[in-house]
């Protein structure tokens, strides 16, 4: 047969993304240099912590025992479900904190800290999630995480944004977001960033920003 392709219908869009996306992110995010890295975003969580994008539960073994609770923000029930085993084998009981971090229903400066690990790229208004996340914190708690996102070289910088065609139909996410200007926009004081190209990547998904930000305390 030839000619043109048929339009893909939004049914085959919605299945695609509802069901087989997640699954290739899970095998893409279990890669074994990334496990390095969870283990240092995780390290300093203490106490109630909200995870943003907790995807398929892999930051488990890596949540130190000071960790109280992970109230879990997740829109995929098919990453959810995936979690379930992970989830089930953790000591760290999981809470159920609502789909989208965009808007949650959490209480104002209520947790010790957040995590974000690989989910600022695909937030559609990551903005809205990080005031949220500023929003539950209590004074001085935190959000750790570790992002890829722009690179320093607007070369580098053209390939991400050509990518993202691509990457976002596929992925689910952009490769250029600024991650320093974006928590830093959400009112959160960076207190450590390491900003830097990871070896096993290609330059384009491989500029990562890993660090932690604090919410400020109040002004007495
Ligand atoms: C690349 S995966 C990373 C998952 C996990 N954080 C990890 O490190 O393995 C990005 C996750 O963000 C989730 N996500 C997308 N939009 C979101 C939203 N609006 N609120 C919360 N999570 C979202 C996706 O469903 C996906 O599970």
């Amino acid at each position: 047969m030839s000619g043109p392709l048929p339009p893909r219908t939004l049914t085959e869009v919605n299945v695609y993304a509802e069901q087989i996306r997640p699954r290739l992110l899970d095998a893409a995010m279990r890669h074994e240099a990334l496990a390095e890295i969870r283990g240092r975003v995780c390290a300093d969580l203490r106490g109630d912590v909200v995870k943003i994008g907790y995807g398929t539960g892999l930051n488990h073994p890596y949540l130190p025992p000071a960790v109280q609770g992970i109230w879990a923000v997740e829109p995929s029930r098919t990453a959810l479900r995936m979690a379930a085993p992970r989830r089930a084998a953790a000591r760290t009981p999981v809470i159920d904190a609502g789909s989208d971090a965009q808007r949650t229903d959490l209480p104002d400066d209520r947790f010790d800290a957040a995590v974000s690990t690989f989910t600022m790229c695909g937030i559609p208004d990551v903005a809205a999630a990080l005031a949220e996340v500023a929003r539950v914190l209590r004074p001085g708690g935190s959000l750790s995480f570790v992002e890829h996102g722009l690179a320093p070289e607007e070369r580098v910088r053209r390939r991400q944004r050509r990518l993202n065609r691509v990457n976002l139909p596929l992925a689910g996410c952009l490769l250029d977001r600024d991650v320093p200007a974006l928590v830093a926009a959400a009112g959160l004081r960076m207190v450590t960033l390491n900003a830097y190209y990871h070896p096993r990547f290609p330059r384009s998904l491989g500029h990562l920003y890993e660090g932690r930000a604090e919410k400020p305390a109040q002004a007495v």
